[in-house]
């Protein structure tokens, strides 16, 4: 296992070696310990949260000081992951100033090491002068969830007539603008292969098949915290959600029936006379402490 931080160079590296990128959302400071130490490369504090987080039905929602509070979380508990953040809707689309601005904010705020917009070449302007700024960017095209009701719905891109080309041709003019990396979400898998072969920067697939360079899924799918959720790209690694209602029904159940807490969980008036009032080795779990 890798220690060394995950910098961009090191995604350009690994597409150069034919090494597939891990990269996961991560949410919080626990759960980006967790995806951190079990090896993913990338963590992505995705607007995906409005949904699984929030309860959003759509990620528009979501706003850029959401996204900076869960940043500042996720890049305590990381080590050596490389933590990006999204840039919501609405943050950068009305202009280039707004872009830069808010792109910075999320910098400086969210202790992010890049952060991630959606869009084609429409937005190439945009990634050049933030990488001008110091600013690295992951771009993502296909299907972009913050333009669900333009699309209407969520749907797969690239099939209809021209398709192929428009998302090369996007793919193209956001590397040469300077995008170090790019997401391609819900597309054909051999468009994305075609992509993936074509670009010098790596390209990061959810719902593109195996030729991208890397993957990225939603973490609360992919560890099956929705237990009725369960589209055809997500694998789903574990059923958390059925595991965390077993857990939290037996905890119920010892409440209710005076079991928990023992005398062992308890504090007694006259024990641990040394240091009495003190609770080792934190009153609650720091994640980031680790
Ligand atoms: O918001 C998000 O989590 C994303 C990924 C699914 C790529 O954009």
């Amino acid at each position: 296992m890798k220690t060394s931080k995950v910098t961009i160079h090191t995604l350009r590296q690994m597409k150069e070696r034919g090494e597939k990128i891990a990269m996961l959302t991560a949410y919080d400071a626990t759960f980006a310990r967790l995806l951190d130490e079990a090896g993913a490369d990338v963590l992505l504090v995705g607007d995906s949260l409005g949904m699984v987080v929030q309860g959003h039905d759509t990620t528009l929602p979501v706003t850029l000081d959401e996204i900076a509070y869960h940043c500042r979380a996720v890049a305590r508990g990381a080590r050596r992951a490389h933590v990006v953040g999204d840039m919501p809707f609405m943050s950068y689309q009305a202009s280039l100033e707004q872009g830069m601005t808010n792109a910075g904010t999320l910098m400086k705020l969210g202790g992010c090491h890049s952060v991630k917009l959606e869009g084609g070449a429409i937005h190439a302007e945009l990634v050049h002068r933030l990488v001008g700024a110091g600013i690295p960017v992951m771009a993502h095209i296909g299907l972009t969830p913050q333009s669900y009701h333009q699309l209407g719905g969520f749907k797969v891109q690239g099939r209809d007539p021209g398709g192929r080309e428009r998302l090369l041709a996007d793919a193209h003019t956001l590397e040469d603008a300077g995008a170090y990396a790019i997401v391609l979400e819900a597309i054909p898998a051999d468009i994305a292969r075609d992509i993936t072969a074509a670009l010098t920067i790596p390209t990061i697939g959810i719902g593109a098949g195996t030729g991208c360079d890397g993957q990225v899924l939603v973490s609360y799918d992919a560890l099956g915290m929705d237990e009725t959720f369960k589209p055809r790209f997500v694998r789903r690694y574990e059923t958390l959600g059925a595991k965390i209602k077993d857990a939290v029904g037996h905890y119920v159940a010892d409440v209710r029936a005076g079991a928990f807490p023992s005398d062992s969980e308890s504090f007694s008036l006259h024990e641990n006379k040394a240091t009495p009032n003190t609770i080792d080795p934190a009153l609650y779990s720091t994640a980031g402490k680790k």
